[in-house]
């Protein structure tokens, strides 16, 4: 973009952003402490699921010693529902290095943070250009597609040489003065107006600047040779009363995709959970069906009921369950565990169903 239009460009951008950006609780502050939890929290997570969390977090931590000196234990609670879990271990890990070697501050520049657990590329030009004022870039799902129509790119959006050469579109994109408040609009941008399938380019700020709109092509951008299939998957959850109406849940193994959270059991068959239990397959009630997806997989989840009569072996287990993963629990209690989203919303609607 020759400099007369990229001074227009970042004009009509940054102008739209001051006059329509939504009010979002971590664009009222510069702390870097906080800017990262933020940028951390909405890696993969829609901005409306993690404004609740970004608020519940900051006021029970609101410094970086606070969140090194933390029971993980606590941290996960705050966490249950998020998704991603090896995010909050990443987070509680860099706490306390950041207390150990940098006085409890972050480094200032995107080099610096780069380096640090879990802060990739993205997460550390955000930070350094929001709460550093360092004119850094950002790429992401959403800034990719705003760069492949502004610049009707048709190579591969996914290759290397594309991903190396977008890098450095958007760096040439970033003006010196508010660099922060720039990628904050291209993220806006990303998430309200140039959408994925439909764009809605008669609000857009910056469209007189887009060469896919000017070929009359946007959603032919980006460009994908191979799109990722989505694998479909069915699994099992088993909601098991003993006769004390208590529930058995199961604590996951700490190096599983919910490590340290707790959940129904589950598992890809009624058959296979149940021989685990070493409970009776045949009395088992549907009660649900449950649809989520994650990474590239689209699950469905059927949720059974089984009531354990008097007589079985594993009432009388109660209080010396031989596996220490597994729990009972009265169904009121649920809510006091860490559960992974899908899992939460089985507890929220037997709770309901009282
Ligand atoms: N996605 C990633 N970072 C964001 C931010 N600071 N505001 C809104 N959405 C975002």
């Amino acid at each position: 973009m020759i400099i007369k239009c990229l001074k227009q460009f970042q004009y009509h951008l940054l102008h739209w952003y001051h006059r329509t950006a939504r009010k979002l609780p971590w664009r009222k502050t510069k702390v870097p402490y906080k800017i990262w939890i933020s940028e951390i929290m909405l890696q993969q997570t829609q901005v409306q699921t993690v404004i609740p969390y970004y608020t519940k977090w900051v006021r029970r931590f609101p410094t970086v010693r606070s969140l090194a000196n933390a029971r993980f234990s606590e941290i996960l609670i705050l966490w249950a529902g998020l998704g991603y879990y090896r995010r909050a271990q990443m987070l509680h890990q860099t706490a306390k290095l950041l207390c150990a070697k940098y006085q409890g501050r972050l480094p200032q520049t995107r080099d610096g943070l780069n380096k640090l657990p879990g802060i990739g590329p993205y997460t550390a030009g955000a930070i350094a250009s929001i709460a550093f004022g360092e004119n850094a870039a950002i790429l992401d799902g959403n800034i990719k597609r705003i760069l492949a129509r502004i610049f009707a790119i048709s190579h591969d959006i996914q290759s290397p040489r594309t991903i190396n050469h977008l890098w450095k579109l958007s760096a040439s994109l970033v003006p010196k003065s508010n660099p922060g408040d720039f990628n904050q609009a291209m993220m806006e941008l990303g998430a309200i107006i140039c959408l994925p399938d439909t764009p809605r380019c008669h609000q857009c700020p910056v469209t007189m600047f887009c060469e896919a709109r000017r070929l009359n092509r946007e959603t032919d951008f980006p460009f994908r040779r191979n799109r990722i299939p989505v694998k479909k998957v069915r699994q099992v959850a088993l909601v098991i009363y003993n006769s004390n109406h208590e529930i058995l849940i199961k604590r996951q193994p700490d190096n599983g995709r919910w490590g340290g959270l707790w959940t129904f059991p589950f598992g890809d068959n009624r058959k296979e959970i149940t021989n685990e239990l070493n409970i009776d397959n045949q009395s088992l009630k549907q009660i649900m069906t449950l649809r989520f997806g994650f990474t590239k997989y689209q699950v469905q989840l059927k949720v059974y009921e089984n009531q354990l009569p008097k007589t079985d072996k594993r009432n009388n287990e109660r209080p010396r369950l031989k596996n220490s993963h597994l729990r009972w629990v009265k169904a009121v209690k649920l809510i006091s565990y860490p559960f992974p989203a899908p899992h939460r919303q089985i507890a929220n609607q037997l709770n309901h169903a009282k």
